[in-house]
């Protein structure tokens, strides 16, 4: 009796050394002459190479093999081996070959091509080894997420998609039309997390947020995942302990888990593992002012800062750096008043190091009812969206903190990407809705 074949995937092929086996993959490229074919292979998993040696296959199986065009899908089988000459280690050298979907022209070509063509071709351009790599990584930090806060202590929360209320500004909202009245799509789920921690002490929401962010930098998206913790009997400085730990952890995750991805988008290691190293240190909005002023930037107290401001200081610190207390103007309403002066919010933004921007953006919560009323009716927002929010102010108010974590930001920063549209599966910015 023959023993059956196993069909395993590429990145156990180590297992298997010396072993036949099968496994279900599509052709990336292949190159080769009259004697041997070399077929580079894919299966979600890893990347390696065939070989089809005409000496050790039936006449049918190289002709299939010299025929196969790029993004067919095969079965392929053959006896694994080591192969110190690629980074992968391994190879297969293959003794059949069984046609499973044929393919067209392949439209992504192994020659160059402009990044709108590729996300024009989004659907097919995820199969290639820069979105492999960095959608891989975006899996691992969304696992490490789950992991972190359920470790400490938290419940996941799910806020409303669908909302009536505008909390992070009025200017950049979706609106849609729900039933014949006004509604927006959510620009945060941190006033349904705050009502959360009230309940349940510790949450964290995650889902997509909308944002009609009309600036077209590589760094924002209209539509991007947040994760947000919200943490009752919590100050500002035990959040940020608290935002510290987790980035740290969500590095240390993907150098543990995604070797591979991280070889193939060349992201140096070391400086990653250089961010783990904790404490992250805290400089007063103030002082990153004068120490912007000190070093030629045309800032005055009161601005929000750019993108070469945030890539400075970060750089300056050579590690994610928390901006703590911002001034009250250029911040949301439910920021927390500083104890001794009524210009600033205990707030705080941590910014990423080599120019990757903000990855986070937290603050302690304003618990005084009359005072978020006042600030609410300032805005000129409808109080009536706001009523079940200053509630939570009315029956047991207690100090409390939160941060939002952009996900792709992170990505962008942990994969050492250029854009954050390489971040998300299907990107939506003020030019690309599809596909
Ligand atoms: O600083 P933001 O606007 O904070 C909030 O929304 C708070 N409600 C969070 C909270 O305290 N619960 O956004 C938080 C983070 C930013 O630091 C950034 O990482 C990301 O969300 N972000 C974006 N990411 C991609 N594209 C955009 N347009 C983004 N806007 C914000």
């Amino acid at each position: 009796m023959t023993e059956e074949i196993p069909k395993i995937k590429i990145i156990d092929a180590k297992n298997f050394v010396g072993k036949t086996v099968t496994i279900g993959a599509w052709l990336r490229q292949k190159r080769g002459s009259g004697k041997i074919a070399f077929l580079q292979l894919r299966d979600g998993t890893a990347f390696f190479q065939g070989v089809v040696a005409k000496a050790d296959v039936s006449e049918e199986v190289f002709e299939t093999a010299k025929s196969l065009k790029q993004e067919t899908s095969i079965y392929v089988t053959g006896e694994i081996h080591e192969d110190a000459r690629s980074s992968f280690g391994y190879e297969m050298a293959v003794s059949d070959i069984k046609v499973i979907g044929e393919s067209h022209d392949y439209p992504i070509t192994p020659k160059e091509h402009g990044t709108e063509f590729l996300f024009d071709e989004r659907h097919l351009y995820l199969r290639h080894l820069k979105p492999f790599a960095t959608l891989k990584i975006r899996n691992t930090l969304v696992a490490a997420t789950y992991e972190f806060f359920n470790k400490e202590g938290f419940t996941k929360l799910d806020a409303p998609v669908l909302t009536g209320s505008a909390p992070e500004g009025t200017t950049e909202l979706f609106e849609t039309d729900y039933f014949g009245e006004p509604a927006f799509l959510s620009q945060t789920g941190q006033l349904y997390a705050e009502a959360g921690a009230m309940a349940f002490g510790k949450v964290f929401t995650f889902g997509p947020t909308f944002r009609a962010e009309k600036s077209k930098t590589r760094r924002h998206l209209t539509e991007f995942w947040m994760i947000e913790p919200e943490m009752a009997f919590m100050d500002q400085e035990e959040s940020l302990k608290l935002q510290e730990r987790y980035i740290a952890f969500l590095i240390s995750k993907v150098l543990e888990n995604n070797d591979q991805e991280l070889d193939i988008l060349k992201r140096d290691k070391d400086l990653l593992r250089s961010y783990t190293q904790l404490p992250y240190p805290r400089v007063s909005y103030d002082d990153a002012v004068k120490l912007l002023q000190d070093n030629d930037f045309d800032v005055e107290w009161g601005v929000d800062f750019g993108s070469p401001e945030e890539t400075f200081l970060a750089n300056h610190f050579a590690k994610p750096v928390f901006i703590v207390n911002f001034p009250k103007a250029i911040k949301p309403f439910y920021m927390k008043r500083h104890k001794t002066r009524d210009d600033i919010v205990v707030s705080a933004d941590l910014l990423a190091p080599e120019g990757y921007g903000e990855i986070i953006g937290g603050s302690e919560r304003e618990t005084d009812y009359d005072y978020l009323k006042n600030e609410i009716e300032k805005l000129g927002l409808n109080m009536d969206e706001y009523a079940w929010y200053l509630d939570l102010r009315k029956y047991g108010s207690v100090p409390h903190s939160g941060f939002g974590l952009g996900l792709e930001r992170m990505v962008t920063f942990v994969t050492g990407e250029e854009h954050i549209r390489e971040a998300i599966p299907f990107p939506r910015m003020t030019n690309r809705l599809r596909p």
